[in-house]
């Protein structure tokens, strides 16, 4: 439609019509099964509200769209279509691993290419819009949104934003979200108030929804949390200054579920009238899953308290999202039962789930010493399988809306099809959840009691025996994915008692004892680094990813992946952050015992694993740091910086070559350093390649106090690594 047709077709909308186009109410609304993500909480809306509201979510299936959209568009005054919405987070029916898993790949492209995938299955089963990616950093992994982020690193943020959004675009459209700072829920508690000063909040977390901005999303959904004490759903400093003026947004702004009306529980306004003018008054378009616009936008409008125009704006914004989506043209979009029954679960796409999912799997750990290392498994010898991972699954998120287990195989499926030949013998060993462990959901209804395996006395003695007749055992343990994702804050980031349990008692009677970790966020995993001898995290891997870690214990794949978010030494250290200010009083180094120092009497400063860590099964060798000279000039072409990286082992691998650099001085403290680059190298045994990074002064700049964004000159720390804690450092000068 043009847009001159689409300001006739406004202007011809009734006032009571153009509000209900800014609402969105959950699918269950529309007679039909639908994901629910929020409290439903008590709500009224009329038949006309309901069958003029101008979106709905949690809805996914060509067949049940399209019946919709056609019952809809029947009752629509002016045949306006109804826009679909879905958390489509990491894959819709191919579900793949999990952001933060995509964030350790240092891979923007698997990212891309994981999006793409599942724009495909959601335009074919209907979906217009999804709601990703979220960009949140985060530092705190205690939240249970962190899987849902690709990290703690801005850098690293953007970059995968960017490619997420690349990969949605073309095919359906995108939302960044949480804008701002939800990550930040203090004390990593879930919806808390995020306590950032504006300079934190320009510095760290606001880089990678401008990344996503930039990259071409469609729609941005404010945040719960609140801004400068205040919330962000009502808070216009942040809305419209910040990102429509300041990033140049024009799409779509899109509450999170219920926060329109949540203002008043903040305690910011005093009812929904007051939530209605607040929210639309900081530019708000839609409000997701309240009355409030429902109920009150008209009376205000009426009032003169809103200006119609104001409400004409957002009206127009979600008019246009429509129609660039071709809605107008053709309400039902892609929907296709053919085309779903053809593309979702495809090959292709469990081909890229499967091959791509050992870019994510961090290998934290793998001792050789006199003997070899654990990984890749030695089929010579008898191993045992143990754990409650062993036979699920379940190895996808709580955000896979559309996942279902009985897509995928659990590892012993997978090993049983793919080495039907080796002495592997398989048991659970424990329930994957003791009896006390809270799961999101109420404990008692059944489909959380479904979690709770049923647990049989000779569970444990069986494994324990199975441990005791192997030469090599691994442990497949984790959380149980209703103990991460949204309103699953966890005080004890700890793998579940009755796992550990099995693990000490294995412990016992093996010494090559292996642990591959399924879990949502970063744990604390000091009693297994102690005693196992090779620890393997591989998330949350999705649909393929029993077959993924077989390829990877079998040797067949390379776990590559490197953290995206630091494991603390233990929760006391949360939240532990590799790019954090040196203090007046930095300690220098672990030895130092120096008393009057930023640290702790007893615990190191130092997370267990560190940003950027991971291992392979070569080994590479970095040569010391260059630089093309030592001092950059302002306005000048830059400089380059770069190291030679070989594959000293005996096997191809990957390294994930990373960069970072430090200012010195400055009239901001900056932090010990920052990742401004990152390359993965694939080398054959004994190969050697040349990593080369252009250091340019746009890298160098930073929020400076008067608010512009400037380098300053002075000394310049370069480091060339393999992960945050390298030493492989060179100094240079800005000019
Ligand atoms: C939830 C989440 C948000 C999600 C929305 C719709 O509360 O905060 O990330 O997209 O509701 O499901």
């Amino acid at each position: 439609m043009t847009e001159q047709k689409l300001r006739e077709l406004l202007e011809d909308m009734s006032l009571e019509e153009k509000v209900n186009q800014l609402v969105q109410l959950p699918g269950t609304y529309y007679k039909t099964e639908a994901s629910v993500t929020g409290s439903m909480g008590r709500r009224e809306f009329t038949e006309k509200q309901i069958s003029q509201a101008g979106s709905t979510l949690g809805i996914w299936g060509a067949e049940t769209i399209c019946r919709i959209q056609e019952s809809y568009m029947e009752k629509q005054p002016h045949h306006i279509p109804l826009l679909f919405m879905l958390d489509v987070i990491h894959g819709l029916r191919t579900v793949f691993p999990i952001p933060l898993a995509q964030g350790a790949s240092f891979h923007p492209e698997l990212a891309r290419d994981f999006a793409f995938a599942a724009a495909k299955e959601s335009v074919a089963s209907g979906v217009h819009v999804t709601f990703a990616p979220m960009t949140d950093l985060v530092r705190d992994p205690r939240w249970g949104r962190v899987m849902e982020s690709t990290g703690e690193d801005s850098f690293l943020n953007s970059q995968m934003a960017e490619a997420m959004v690349r990969g949605f675009r073309g095919k359906m459209a995108s939302c960044i979200k949480h804008f701002a700072g939800y990550g930040a829920a203090e004390g990593g508690r879930e919806y808390n108030s995020a306590e950032l000063s504006r300079h934190t909040l320009r510095e760290y977390y606001l880089p990678s929804y401008e990344a996503g901005i930039t990259a071409g999303c469609d729609m941005v959904m404010a945040s719960f949390n609140t801004i400068d004490g205040i919330p962000s759903t009502g808070n216009k400093w942040l809305l419209r200054h910040v990102l429509r003026e300041e990033m140049g947004f024009e799409g779509v702004l899109i509450s999170d579920w219920g926060a329109v009306g949540e203002m008043i529980s903040h305690g910011y306004c005093e009812d929904k009238k007051e939530a209605a003018f607040r929210a639309i008054d900081a530019g708000v378009d839609i409000d997701m899953c309240t009355d409030v616009y429902a109920n009150y936008l008209p009376e205000l409008m009426k009032e003169g308290k809103v200006k119609e125009k104001l409400v004409d704006e957002a009206v127009l914004r979600v008019l246009h999202l429509k129609n660039k989506l071709g809605l107008f043209e053709n309400p039902y979009g892609e929907a296709d039962e053919a085309r779903e029954r053809e593309v979702v679960l495809c090959k292709e796409h469990r081909k890229l789930a499967r091959d791509k999912a050992a870019e994510t799997f961090v290998l934290l750990k793998n001792e050789g010493g006199k003997e070899a290392p654990l990984f890749p498994l030695d089929f010579e010898k008898s191993i045992a399988f143990i754990g409650p991972y062993v036979d699920s699954s379940d190895l996808h998120s709580r955000w896979a809306v559309a996942g279902d287990g009985k897509d995928a195989v659990s590892v012993r499926q997978a090993a049983e099809e793919m080495l039907s030949g080796e002495d592997i013998t398989f048991c659970r060993g424990c329930p994957a959840m003791g009896e006390n462990e809270i799961l999101f959901g109420s404990a008692g209804d059944e489909k959380t009691r479904k979690c709770i395996d049923k647990e049989t006395s000779e569970m444990l003695s069986e494994a324990v025996k199975g441990a005791q007749s192997a030469d090599t055992v691994v442990l497949f343990l984790g959380e149980h994915r209703l103990q991460s994702g949204e309103a699953a804050s966890r005080g004890f980031i700890e793998l579940p008692k009755r796992q550990m349990e099995l693990f000490r008692k294995v412990c016992e009677v093996s010494r090559h004892v292996a642990v591959v970790l399924f879990n949502g966020r970063p744990l604390d995993l000091r009693e297994i680094e102690e005693n196992a001898r090779a620890i393997l995290e591989v998330w949350l891997p999705g649909t393929e990813g029993g077959y993924a870690i077989v390829d990877v214990l079998t040797g067949k794949k390379e776990p590559s992946g490197r953290l995206p978010m630091s494991f603390p030494y233990c929760g006391g250290q949360i939240p532990v952050y590799y790019n954090q200010c040196a203090t007046g009083r930095p300690k220098q180094g672990r030895e130092d015992k120096d008393f009057y120092r930023s640290r702790y009497l007893d615990i190191p400063n130092e997370p267990l694993y560190a940003f950027g860590y991971g291992l392979g099964y070569t080994s590479f060798q970095l040569s010391e740091a260059c630089l093309s000279r030592d001092c950059l000039l302002k306005g000048e072409d830059g400089l380059q910086a770069w190291a030679d990286v070989a594959n000293t082992g005996s096997r191809p691998g990957t390294e994930t070559v990373q960069l970072y650099i430090r200012d010195k001085f400055a009239g901001v403290v900056r932090p010990v350093r920052e990742l401004k680059g990152f390359q993965r190298v694939s080398l054959k045994p004994g190969e050697t390649k040349r990593v080369i990074f252009e250091i340019k002064e746009e890298m160098l700049r930073f929020h400076q106090p008067d608010g512009s964004y400037v380098s300053e000159p002075g000394i310049f720390e370069l480091w060339i690594g393999s992960s945050s804690e390298t030493d492989n450092q060179v100094e240079f000068r800005l000019l």
